[in-house]
């Protein structure tokens, strides 16, 4: 049962997935006051008991002052870069409840080559894969295989905001691939250790835990839409849209999922001195019917955050709580038995270069879209106008009783938002239909 008491909430992280999270806290009945560090335009105008606070998501001692200072009784981490930083140890060894992994634990997204290897130990269902750590031995080894083990994956064992994974379909490309990582290094210091495995066939979709490092609940599964154009063409982005539940992942699916991936991470994780505790987000290849490991993030996803967070029947907040506090298997998680689509809007030219500062119209008859809910993104206030401020600018969910009248929903959402170069995808959740 959820504690009747005034809780102070802080959410860290500026985009959609944390106006969602700022969304579901504020309708906790235990919940006085959610603050989000630093938050978007949109956490900005809610009012009532959210507010922002200027201090960075990578501002570690700012924010433990401000927690400690503002008497905050939990904090919920959205991003990955504070948790690879140490967030979470740092407000754990001064007492303050904080749900996310330690910087240990975390190493599942922030390194790569620490996933596969504990995959391998584990024996985890993943693609095989080599770790190299300089071109030469990575060339060798491209050069050493036979033309038909292309396509290949190249991986940056670093953070690299979704963008450190290059997909070569012939050896050319592979070895271009290796010179632009080791010579060139496209992506900084993030690729001085390279991951090359196998090419997975089949298709995408995520899984998402709440872990108490032993316990687990489980969201719906969600499918991203990561390519920037229609018919997932054109380059890789943060997400531009998703949909859950995933149809793909059947009840059969998500028992192999839990049976051969999701527990055998908690517990060998634990054994191993790495107690995993927060969001798991499992990134799985399902190729007829046999779920594999693409990666693991240590958070939610975005925008897959924003689909299925609103498909939560249960207080998001009591399930976080009972989590810290070690009794998640008491707590009640359940699911609306419906459906969500999240349409991303995002400016134009985005994932290359755009620009901020175009003042965003929002007409007032979203407020009578029965269902859709706007999660802003790269937005800001200034001088009381919303101006747009990042590559994704908006999130607009609908939960509707079917995909089909969510995706609707949703795009009607799309149509009420305005601002120059406005870009959006317009067949969010088609292939599930
Ligand atoms: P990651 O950052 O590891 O999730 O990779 C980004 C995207 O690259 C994934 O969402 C997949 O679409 C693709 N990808 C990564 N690894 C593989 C693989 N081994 N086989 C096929 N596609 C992959
Ligand atoms: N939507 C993919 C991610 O959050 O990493």
């Amino acid at each position: 049962m959820p504690r009747v008491r005034s809780m102070k909430v802080l959410i860290i992280g500026s985009g959609a997935r944390e106006h969602a999270f700022a969304w579901s806290a504020a309708q906790s009945a235990s919940v006085e006051v959610v603050y989000v560090a630093p938050g978007n335009g949109g956490t900005a105008r809610m009012g009532g008991k959210v507010q922002n606070v200027a201090l960075k998501a990578v501002d570690l001692e700012g924010l433990l002052s401000f927690a400690e200072e503002n008497r905050v009784d939990l904090t919920v981490v959205g991003p990955e870069q504070p948790l690879e930083l140490g967030l979470v140890d740092r407000f754990r060894s001064a007492g303050k409840k904080i749900i996310g992994p330690t910087q240990a634990a975390a190493r599942l997204e922030s390194s790569k080559v620490f996933a596969k290897e504990f995959m391998q130990r584990q024996g985890i269902p993943t693609a095989g894969y080599h770790v190299f750590t300089d071109g030469v031995s990575a060339a060798q080894h491209l050069l050493s295989l036979p033309m038909d083990a292309f396509p290949q994956v190249l991986k940056a064992s670093g953070l690299c905001g979704g963008k450190g994974v290059i997909i070569a379909l012939t050896k050319e490309e592979a070895l271009r691939a290796i010179i632009e990582m080791f010579e060139t290094r496209i992506f900084g210091d993030a690729a001085s250790e390279v991951v090359i495995e196998d090419f997975l066939q089949g298709e995408e979709a995520s899984v998402f835990a709440l872990t108490d490092g032993e316990h687990y609940k489980l969201f719906l599964p969600a499918q991203d839409h990561k390519r920037i154009g229609d018919g997932d063409t054109g380059k890789n982005t943060g997400g531009m849209g998703a949909y859950a539940p995933a149809p793909l992942v059947t009840g059969e699916v998500m028992r192999k999922v839990e049976e051969q991936i999701l527990r055998p991470t908690l517990k060998g994780m634990a054994e191993e001195g790495n107690r995993y505790t927060g969001f798991l987000y499992i990134g799985l290849m399902i190729n007829h019917g046999e779920p594999f490991v693409v990666e693991y993030n240590a958070r939610l996803g975005d925008p897959e955050t924003q689909v299925v967070l609103p498909l939560l029947k249960s207080d998001f907040i009591a399930a976080l709580q009972a989590s810290v506090d070690g009794c998640l298997s008491e707590v009640e998680f359940e699911m609306y038995p419906k459906s969500a689509a999240t349409v991303v809007i995002a400016s134009g030219g985005y994932p290359d270069h755009f620009e901020t500062g175009k003042p965003v119209t929002l007409q007032a008859e979203i407020s009578a879209i029965d269902g859709c809910q706007i999660f802003h993104a790269g937005t800001a206030l200034q001088d009381g106008q919303l101006v747009t401020a990042g590559g994704r600018v908006f999130s607009v969910t609908a939960v509707g009783g079917s995909l089909q009248e969510s995706i609707e929903t949703a795009y009607r959402g799309v149509e009420t938002i305005n601002f120059e170069g406005a870009y959006h995808r317009t067949d969010i959740g088609a292939k599930a239909l």
